[in-house]
């Protein structure tokens, strides 16, 4: 018997939760962002149950548009960071990529380059988020700038990224929307703004094309969900088994530093699943863990290859019960990463892609 951890990727789920970040944008197409080996997700079975339903992906860097490209991937990709150097646009140009322009060096280098035949780009515009991007006044001159350059850049848009779409508070986000709609009307650019918080919630920001990442997974990133996200399914089930079950007296400690003492005589659950494989250390004491799709909780301290969890309330749990981390059980009970994330003082994304390479992705439907 291997170790029973896994990872079971429900691709019909990716699939629904992209048809979802569609529909709510019915006049926007909708790339999906497939970074960070699909938030965790694994880069190439998610593009592949994709490519059909989305028109574009999107990624962080060349290397993973290339992963794609080698996946028999033909759909257009594009590089949200545009290029790392210079020497890298002989590769866009070979790839047929499409490419964000943040900084004056990649427009430089963009207009220098002997290109086959122009690239889709889009002009980055740092509208609050202060992260990348060119600021809306110096938009303008790159816009003229590469308008003028057809044989190095086409199909033009401005992208612009939200740092508080996900907040019931909108104030920050409306003053990013003002000074994007503004620009573009001055320019008659299209845009592409919404990421999935954006697509979910905020319709006024639906562009040309929006950018759902985390959405896809099924993760809701909305500060206060709605109806639209409450319909997200997830994607990822980070699945495993009890290899040991123990009774405690009251007050025996459990685990490293004993952080956790039995209030009462305990039944307590050995999982197989730790830090080593990517779950979060930080989960605290009351983390909720499902077993036999009933929902307990996490007792002791995170080691590398184990959690610890309190049976006492679940006697028919046994060696070999199943325990799920996140995700469905086979009961049909969900325990969301948003959810768990809570417990870790984090967010679905960390947990999403922190999943290490040592857990096996098991594909299903798609
Ligand atoms: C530039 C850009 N666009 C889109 C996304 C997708 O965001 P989300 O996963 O919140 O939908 C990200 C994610 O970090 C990003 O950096």
């Amino acid at each position: 018997m291997p170790r029973p951890l896994r990872a079971d990727i429900d691709l019909e789920a990716l699939c629904h939760n992209y048809r979802l970040a569609r529909d709510l944008a019915p006049d926007s197409q909708s790339l999906a962002v497939l970074k960070a080996d699909a938030y965790g997700h694994g880069l190439v079975p998610c593009a592949r149950a994709l490519e059909g339903l989305a028109p574009a992906f999107a990624v962080a860097c060349l290397e993973e548009a290339e992963a794609l490209r080698e996946g028999g991937i033909t759909a257009p990709i594009v590089l949200l960071e545009g290029v790392f150097s210079a020497e890298e646009l002989a590769k866009v140009d070979a790839q047929g990529l499409w490419m964000a322009v943040h900084s004056d060096w990649q427009v430089e280098a963009l207009l220098r380059h002997r290109l086959e035949k122009p690239v889709p780009t889009w002009i980055k515009v740092d509208s609050g988020m202060h992260r990348l991007g060119f600021s809306p006044e110096r938009a303008i001159s790159v816009w003229a700038r590469l308008s003028a350059a057809p044989t190095q850049a086409c199909d033009l848009h401005l992208m612009s990224h939200f740092a508080t779409a996900d907040h019931a508070d909108t104030e920050y986000f409306q003053r990013q929307m003002s000074a994007l709609r503004a620009l573009a009307e001055k320019l008659g650019a299209p845009t592409c703004l919404a990421n999935s918080p954006a697509t979910l919630a905020r319709p006024e920001s639906h562009g040309a094309w929006n950018r759902p990442g985390v959405m896809l997974y099924g993760s809701d990133p909305l500060e206060a969900s709605n109806t639209a996200s409450r319909r997200l399914s997830p994607v990822m089930t980070l699945r495993s088994e009890l290899i040991a079950v123990r009774d405690l007296d009251e007050g025996e400690p459990v685990g490293y530093g004993g952080r956790w003492r039995a209030p009462r005589p305990s039944r307590i659950g050995v999982v197989a699943c730790g830090y080593g494989d990517g779950y979060d250390r930080h989960a605290c004491d009351g983390t909720p863990v499902l077993v036999e799709g009933r929902r307990t909780a996490l007792v002791g301290k995170v080691s590398m290859d184990m959690l610890t969890v309190d049976l006492t309330d679940l006697p028919e749990a046994e060696i070999g019960s199943e325990v799920v981390l996140w995700g469905c059980a086979a009961n049909g009970e969900v325990l969301s990463v948003d959810e768990v994330a809570r417990y870790c003082d984090t967010i679905s994304y960390t947990l999403l892609t922190g999943v290490l390479p040592r857990v096996p992705r098991r594909y299903h439907g798609g």
